[in-house]
């Protein structure tokens, strides 16, 4: 089978490897589609810390079930499925309260494990989300989605209260759709205008800001003077991630979706005066895959734009270097098989 292999960093080569065969407990699974995320990025780039080389990247995977045991799910040889990619141990602290998404040893397919770029992979069965209904491209993109939507339900949102989403890249965006699907009012903000016009556009954020133009007046204004009651950061930027502590209201969350390796401080009275509640995101479970896969079903979220570039493995390592170029205004690009 073709496959894909990071040797090191900026050097992808096509190898002919042999396909997988499923131990007890997996399926085997013909990919079809892989999107291309920041983690691919950064690993193909080689700033991705701990990561070692060389490695099939690839985690955001949908395609066929080619075998399957028995199983009490229903699933079976033929059925198109979106891939779970978070490998967590089933017997830690985490795993044992079901926020597996966090476990203490994850093994994330394409991060610590072999990912989808090839033809086919091999996954433990319980593992797969059938996606039914749904386009493949569509059941490629419930992985970064559901890292939005895992967030906005660590979020438990109210009808009507207004969430500030601080970043308006394809992990951003998800929180927004997902934020505005549960009732708030979306307010985007960014650096970057082209990001914030299509946050408006493909995201229905209610409103805009530039980050560069007076945030702390704007949001007052937009507010009446009360403040967003929730903020995600989804940038992937410390120093957005400090000043974040100055926008939520009184009583208010916080909520970091985007990570950095550094440390992160902030000002006590912010945090303090405000009884802010500061929360991690991390994953998702398949909770969050399934409420995606339902939420796009009914036509919740519309992937036809977001899906900004495609090419087909045979051609990815030649398009892949383009896509890094801010010129080239990726949003999110996807691989066929
Ligand atoms: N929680 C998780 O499990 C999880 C999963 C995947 C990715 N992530 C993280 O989410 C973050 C976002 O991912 P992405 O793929 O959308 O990244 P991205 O780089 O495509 O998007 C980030 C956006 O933030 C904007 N931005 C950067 N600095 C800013 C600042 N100071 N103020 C306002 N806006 C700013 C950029 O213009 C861009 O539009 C990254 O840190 C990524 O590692 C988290
Ligand atoms: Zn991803
Ligand atoms: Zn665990």
């Amino acid at each position: 089978m073709k496959s894909i292999v990071c040797e090191q960093p900026y050097q992808f080569k096509m190898i002919e490897a042999e396909q997988p065969v499923p131990n007890s407990g997996e399926a085997l699974i013909r990919v079809r589609r892989i999107g291309i995320c920041g983690t691919d990025i950064h690993a193909y780039g080689g700033n991705q810390p701990f990561f070692s080389y060389p490695r099939i990247l690839g985690h955001e995977l949908s395609g066929h079930i080619e075998s399957i045991p028995e199983n009490a799910s229903g699933l079976k040889v033929g059925d198109q499925v979106s891939i779970i990619p978070y490998m967590e141990c089933g017997k830690c602290i985490a795993c044992k309260s079901r926020k597996t998404n966090c476990c203490t040893s994850m093994k994330v397919l394409g991060v610590h494990i072999e990912g989808g770029m090839r033809e086919w992979i091999t996954v433990p069965y319980d593992h797969l989300v059938k996606t039914e209904g749904l386009t493949l491209d569509q059941s490629a993109m419930i992985e970064p989605l559901s890292i939005g939507a895992h967030a906005v339900r660590r979020a438990a949102i109210q009808e009507g209260e207004f969430a500030l989403v601080i970043g308006a890249g394809p992990i951003g965006l998800g929180v927004m759709a997902f934020a505005k699907e549960q009732g708030a009012k979306v307010i985007a903000m960014d650096v970057n205008n082209e990001r914030l016009a299509f946050a408006s556009k493909w995201a229905k954020a209610d409103y805009s800001l530039n980050v560069l133009d007076q945030p702390l007046e704007k949001l007052a204004e937009l507010t009446n003077g009360e403040m967003p009651t929730v903020v995600f950061d989804a940038t992937g930027n410390a120093k957005s991630m400090m000043e974040a502590f100055k926008y939520p209201a009184h009583g208010g969350r916080l909520i970091y979706v985007g990570l950095v390796k550094s440390e992160i401080s902030f000002n006590d009275p912010d945090f303090h005066s405000k009884e802010l509640t500061l929360m991690g995101s991390r994953n998702a479970t398949r909770e969050d895959f399934d409420y995606v896969v339902n939420t796009v079903k009914n036509g919740g979220v519309d992937l036809s734009l977001y899906i900004s570039h495609r090419t087909h493995l045979d051609e990815m390592i030649q398009q892949f270097e383009g896509w890094l170029t801010p010129d080239a205004k990726v949003i999110k690009a996807i691989v066929e098989i």
